[in-house]
């Protein structure tokens, strides 16, 4: 299984959310493969956020070393599940696909946790480090459900 996180920059809820799921992977022994891009090229080769950094480590999660890229056709051949943070990020991505296989791959990710509701990740970057908290546990806990549905065998 590999699964790729999608935002606008990369710098923010992406590398977040690649840092959460693979840790979880990690400890429940599931060989996945994670990565995470931007539909963006703002931020191309930095770290992420360093608010991201500091707000992962609160949560035990290291996420410094990662490095921001964008999003290119290749991922759809590439990974199996894309999952995108906003409706902006999704809308981006299926614009790039090329074929309805591809499309099917993409998905919201909130929508693991409150399905066919096509709710948005909010955008922490112009906001304050609450809003870093509350990024971190919106996506805790779809990555709780990711795990628990390739456990299921339901991805
Ligand atoms: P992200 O957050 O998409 O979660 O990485 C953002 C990072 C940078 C910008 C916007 C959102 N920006 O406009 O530079």
């Amino acid at each position: 299984m590999r699964i790729l996180m999608v935002c606008l920059g990369n710098i923010c809820r992406s590398p977040l959310a690649e840092g959460i799921l693979r840790k979880k992977a990690e400890e429940h022994n599931l060989p996945i493969v994670v990565d995470s891009a931007g539909t963006s090229n703002f931020h191309v080769g930095e770290n992420p956020d360093i608010r991201t950094i500091k707000n992962a480590l609160k949560n035990g999660i290291d996420v410094s070393n990662l490095v921001a890229r964008q999003f290119n056709k290749s991922d759809f051949e590439k990974f199996d599940i894309i999952y995108t943070m906003d409706s902006s990020n999704y809308t981006n991505v299926i614009a790039l696909a090329e074929n309805e296989a591809h499309k099917k791959k993409v998905r919201m990710i909130l929508n693991e946790l409150y399905p066919n509701q096509n709710l948005s990740v909010p955008d922490p970057y112009y906001g304050g480090e609450e809003g870093f908290q509350h990024v971190f546990d919106l996506l805790n806990a779809a990555c709780d459900k990711i795990i628990e549905k390739i456990k299921t065998g339901k991805i």
